[in-house]
């Protein structure tokens, strides 16, 4: 059986943990990357798996990622679900996942919630998915794997609203060497315009910071402060990665 991994993956941390999962089948592996802007229509059979994995923004799904996988169509084609989160909550992330490959035909039979370090407040699941956390994920994908059949998950209709986030610009180390136009999923900074960003375009996904080599792509840092105390009280509560749906 073929394995199709598909993923949105700002920072890297939803890649590392849907190519982990995906490697627990020992079959040969398929990538898409929806981070990539070019995705072409493609259809999968229901003797394929797919793992479709998407960090949680806002309790949401990234809505690029939902326009990438609307361009993909399952016959009936088993999923299984990938949320990572940045120990605050995945609220509706699930369902609208859920729904979004329902309706472009697959059938969700398995999902995993996986804590990541928090991409935008760094201090929140400093370091993780470490050691501990992959001995977990293995653990038990080999109890779904046991087990894949059509699930209900969590979250609510109609789902939370998530109105953006912080948008990075280059301070006065930028070097203009053009990296973080290059790799942003959306195409929001223009090469020729490097220090600024086009706000309507950027879905704050902070690739752009995380891939700068001189650090010089940031957010303004009473944003990020003003974020960190606004979610410190859920994030301080540590969560483990947990199987979803029965
Ligand atoms: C715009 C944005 C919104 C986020 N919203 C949430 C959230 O609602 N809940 C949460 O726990 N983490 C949230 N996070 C943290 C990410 O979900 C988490 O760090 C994720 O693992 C990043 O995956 P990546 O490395 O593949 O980009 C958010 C991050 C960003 C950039
Ligand atoms: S990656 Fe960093 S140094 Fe390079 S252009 Fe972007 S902000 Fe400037
Ligand atoms: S400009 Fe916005 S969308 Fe582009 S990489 Fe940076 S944070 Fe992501």
């Amino acid at each position: 059986m073929a394995i199709n991994l598909i993923y949105f993956s700002g920072t890297g941390n939803t890649k590392k943990v849907v190519e982990f999962v995906g490697k627990q089948w020992g079959q040969p592996i398929y990538e898409i990357d929806l981070s990539q802007k070019d995705i072409q229509s493609q259809t999968f059979s229901d003797d394929s798996l797919c793992i479709v994995g998407v960090p949680s923004y806002g309790g949401r799904v990234p809505f690029v990622a939902v326009e990438r996988l609307q361009k993909l169509k399952g016959n009936h084609t088993p999923v299984v679900l990938i949320v990572t989160y940045g120990n605050r909550h995945y609220d509706d992330t699930f369902i609208e996942l859920k729904d979004t490959l329902d309706q472009c035909g697959f059938i969700t039979v398995g999902a995993l919630a996986v804590v990541c370090e928090h991409s935008i407040v760094h201090e929140y699941a400093k370091g993780r998915p470490n050691e501990e956390d992959f001995q977990e994920i293995q653990s038990l994908v080999e109890t779904m794997k046991k087990n894949l059949h059509p699930i209900e998950v969590p979250g609510h209709r109609p789902y939370k609203e998530f109105h953006g986030g912080l948008k990075p610009k280059a301070t006065s180390e930028c070097t203009k060497c053009g990296l973080c136009a290059k790799l942003c999923p959306v195409g929001a900074i223009d090469i020729h315009h490097i220090e600024s960003v086009d706000e309507k375009r950027c879905i704050s996904c902070m690739r752009c910071v995380s891939v700068c080599p001189s650090q010089a792509r940031q957010c303004d840092p009473k944003l990020v402060e003003a974020t960190r105390i606004k979610i410190q009280k859920p994030c301080q509560v540590y969560k483990k990665s947990e199987l979803i749906g029965g």
